[in-house]
């Protein structure tokens, strides 16, 4: 007995070791230790009352509010809780295997980025911009960010010294330079970077789900999980835009799949009638964004929006870049029924995909084996 649990232990961190080494050099612990301290403090939002995990909290790195009721919390509110975007807050678990926004000539097709429309080429540029953003922590420039850092009110303020100075050589308390602008960039940019080493680190890429046992060979799927996960891979077609390949790495060991190819599609979900966001414009993800649009003149990327990573899908309701779906079994009857029943129609009618979404043929059993598959993707089974 001892010895068998021994060998599922060997077996899991070889299996485990390569991808996260592939989200973070973890070897910088100083660093990912104030990208934490940063993104849990909300002296850091206007009214001191918002950090990043008010909206992108552990486990599921989502909003609390949101997935505890899913049906009216669809957006996330800001720091001034009147003001609200208009899009569902996505997780920012495995964030970090995004790749930079770029152009996929072998395929044709826009791919990567940060944001439901990838306008942040990486989780640095990301970062920076919550903090400025009206509607989330609303500060009104970086400097005022910085400032808050070390401004007395702020319990964090001696940690941030001493890990300013050992992670970047700055000295925080040196504050005749921040009048320049260039130097308050450096910092903000610094600010920013510590937070992404956090966000690549294996607080938020754990792979410790149920599936991830399975593939090390240290439990088993019941059958309806099975059914899911053949039909997630075949019929259903989810695995064409949700690629579940698993990988080898150069030394044979396996790397897991992060369940998407980081694609744009439009899937044709309507336009939402939630009473926070019903008002706002059409949003035309992709094609939307005002540098896509000038070269785009045939709009082939409007009503767009970048396949996201399923991993902890369980726990991060409501679904869709507008939170249109409180549960996964709705989610996934509309990707099988969008075209032969009674839903309202897509946001966004061009570019619509029907090759591989819209009406798949599943029973009602296999929709329910689909949905028992991608509860499989959570983290923390044990
Ligand atoms: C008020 C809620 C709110 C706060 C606070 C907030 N975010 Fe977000 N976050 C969002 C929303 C909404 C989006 C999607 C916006 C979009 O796509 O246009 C998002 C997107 C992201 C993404 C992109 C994930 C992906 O796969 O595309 C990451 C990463 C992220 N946020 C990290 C952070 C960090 C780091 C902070 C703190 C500096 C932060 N967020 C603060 C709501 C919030
Ligand atoms: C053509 C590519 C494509 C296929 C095929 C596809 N999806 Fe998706 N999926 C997407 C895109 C794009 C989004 C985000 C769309 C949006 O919000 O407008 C998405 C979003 C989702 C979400 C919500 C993610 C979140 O964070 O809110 C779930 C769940 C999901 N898909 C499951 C599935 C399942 C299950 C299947 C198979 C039945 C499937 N998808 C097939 C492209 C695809």
């Amino acid at each position: 007995m001892r010895k068998s649990r021994y060998f599922l232990v060997m077996l899991c961190s070889i299996l485990l070791t390569p991808v996260t080494s592939i989200a973070a050099s973890n070897t910088d612990s100083a660093k990912i230790n104030l990208g934490r301290i940063l993104y849990f403090d909300s002296n850091l939002s206007m009214n001191r009352n918002q950090s990043c995990a008010s909206c992108h909290a552990p486990p599921g790195f989502v909003d609390p509010a949101n997935t505890s009721d899913p049906v009216n919390s669809v957006v996330s509110l800001g720091s001034f809780p009147e003001l609200n975007g208009g899009r569902n807050s996505p997780s920012a678990g495995y964030a970090a295997f995004t790749p930079v926004f770029n152009w996929d000539a072998v395929n044709n097709r826009y791919a990567g980025g940060q944001f439901w429309d990838g306008r942040a080429d990486t989780l640095t540029d990301q970062a920076k911009g919550p903090f400025l953003n009206p509607v989330e922590m609303a500060m009104p420039d970086a400097r005022a960010v910085l400032d808050r850092l070390i401004d007395g009110e702020n319990i964090n303020q001696t940690r941030y010294v001493h890990l300013f100075d050992r992670v970047y050589g700055i000295d925080l308390n040196n504050t005749t330079q921040l009048n320049n602008p260039a130097y308050v960039d450096t910092l903000y940019t610094m600010l920013a970077d510590a937070i992404a080493e956090f966000e690549k680190s294996t607080t938020f890429t754990k792979f410790t789900s149920k599936y991830d046992h399975w593939l090390a060979g240290s439990t088993e799927l019941s059958p309806t999980e099975q059914l899911g996960m053949q039909l997630f891979n075949g019929k259903a077609m989810c695995s064409s835009c949700h690629v579940s390949t698993v990988l080898s790495a150069a030394d044979g060991s396996v790397i897991p799949p992060v369940f998407s190819d980081y694609s744009y599609a439009n899937i044709g979900i309507p336009k939402s009638l939630n009473p926070l966001i019903a008002d706002l414009p059409v949003d035309y993800g992709l094609g939307g964004r005002d540098d896509i649009a000038a070269i785009d003149p045939d709009g082939l990327q409007l009503g767009k929006f970048k396949v996201m990573s399923l991993r902890n899908i369980e726990i991060t309701a409501p679904y869709g870049h507008n939170g249109y779906f409180a549960t996964l079994e709705e989610m996934v009857n509309f990707l099988n029924t969008r075209d032969v029943a009674n839903w309202y129609p897509p946001e966004v009618a061009q570019n619509l995909n029907t090759e591989q979404t819209g009406n798949l043929g599943l029973s009602a059993k296999e929709e329910a084996a689909l949905v028992d598959f991608l509860k499989t993707l959570t983290d923390g089974y044990r």
